[in-house]
């Protein structure tokens, strides 16, 4: 079925908002039950309701385009093929997860709206334009309310551990970041075959060199500190549990839906060294405490490269679907 004009594509916007709303409602509805922090449990009960409100404008806006609920409904569970729905799948069981994934599934939602207003701004409409400001508004805010929340977060998961054995704790940090910047690797090497434009090609490049740089530090640390050194695969192996496999199995397939979940993907790693960094600092561990803020000050760069990136990667996608206006 050929989706080529505009407002074809605005609709095709607006049905993968949609659908990452109600994967938002699903994973907001169980957040504050593992939150472990009374604070936590707050900012998530709080975007719950927020999110409700989403769910309600984008169908509205989907209604307007004379979208029907059943049409919308298909859609929703079409977009479980695209990757968008299988990263909410994923199933963070303790508060430090918890808070990086959900820092990340933001910045998801940023960057789909950031997309979904430059096209609805291509077609001339207006409301859903505003709608969509008015909504990335509200993601990015809770964004950083979580960021916000990074101290309390590491003192829930290591509390939920015991505080009596920090560097075992502090070595599986070590292991599980080997494996994201695995997957980083993994993620950044296929983006370059479906960057679109050459600049965009160049900043995954660039990026790609720094991961591997991150993934040889990290082991470097963890053999110094004397981890085992099969704890890097158990940390592969949980990973895998998770849920990242059907991740990754969905690869994104056009440049803007990449950039976004690179962009997404940035914010799982500063999620994680944040954790990481915490519990080095908590281990006096102060090696682990430098290598963390080296590497998140090059996470951090990539994601702000990333989201400049992203208008002209969403325009690339619309270019090769024939919607350029
Ligand atoms: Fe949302
Ligand atoms: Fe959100
Ligand atoms: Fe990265």
């Amino acid at each position: 079925m050929p989706s080529n004009t505009p407002e074809e594509q605005l609709v095709k916007y607006l049905t993968d908002a949609y659908s990452i709303e109600k994967q938002a409602l699903a994973q907001l509805k169980i957040a504050p039950k593992i939150a472990g922090h009374p604070k936590l449990e707050e900012i998530f009960k709080q975007h719950l309701t927020e999110t409700e409100g989403q769910e309600r404008l984008i169908e509205q806006r989907l209604e307007a385009h004379g979208a029907s609920p059943s049409k919308i409904k298909n859609a929703v569970m079409a977009a479980g093929g695209v990757g968008f729905a299988l990263f909410a799948k994923l199933k963070p069981d303790t508060p430090g997860i918890l808070t990086a994934h959900s820092y990340s599934y933001e910045a998801l939602e940023q960057a789909s709206y950031e997309a979904l207003i430059q096209v609805a701004e291509k077609v001339g409409d207006g409301e859903t334009v505003q709608a969509a400001r008015r909504i990335r508004d509200q993601e990015i805010a809770m964004k950083e309310r979580l960021a916000d929340c990074f101290d309390e977060a590491a003192e829930a998961a290591l509390e939920a551990v015991g505080n009596d054995d920090l560097d075992n704790q502090l070595n599986k940090y070590l292991a599980d970041a080997h494996a994201i910047e695995a997957q980083a690797i993994q993620l950044l090497e296929k983006g370059q075959k479906i960057a679109g434009d050459p600049e965009l090609a160049n900043l995954f490049d660039e990026h790609l060199e720094e991961t591997r740089e991150h993934q040889r530090l990290v082991e470097e640390r963890l053999t110094e500190r004397g981890g085992r050194t099969n704890s890097l695969k158990d940390a592969a192996l949980s990973l895998g549990a998770m849920n990242w496999g059907g991740f990754f199995a969905a690869q994104p397939d056009t440049p803007g839906k990449l950039c976004a979940f690179a962009f997404a993907f940035e914010h799982l790693e500063i999620g994680g060294y944040e954790q990481l960094k915490r519990v080095a600092e908590r281990a006096a561990d102060g090696h682990t405490i430098q290598m963390a803020e080296s590497i998140l000050a090059q996470e951090r760069a990539a994601a702000g490269k990333l989201e400049l990136a992203l208008n002209r990667a969403v325009e690339a996608s619309l270019q090769a679907q024939g919607a350029a206006a």
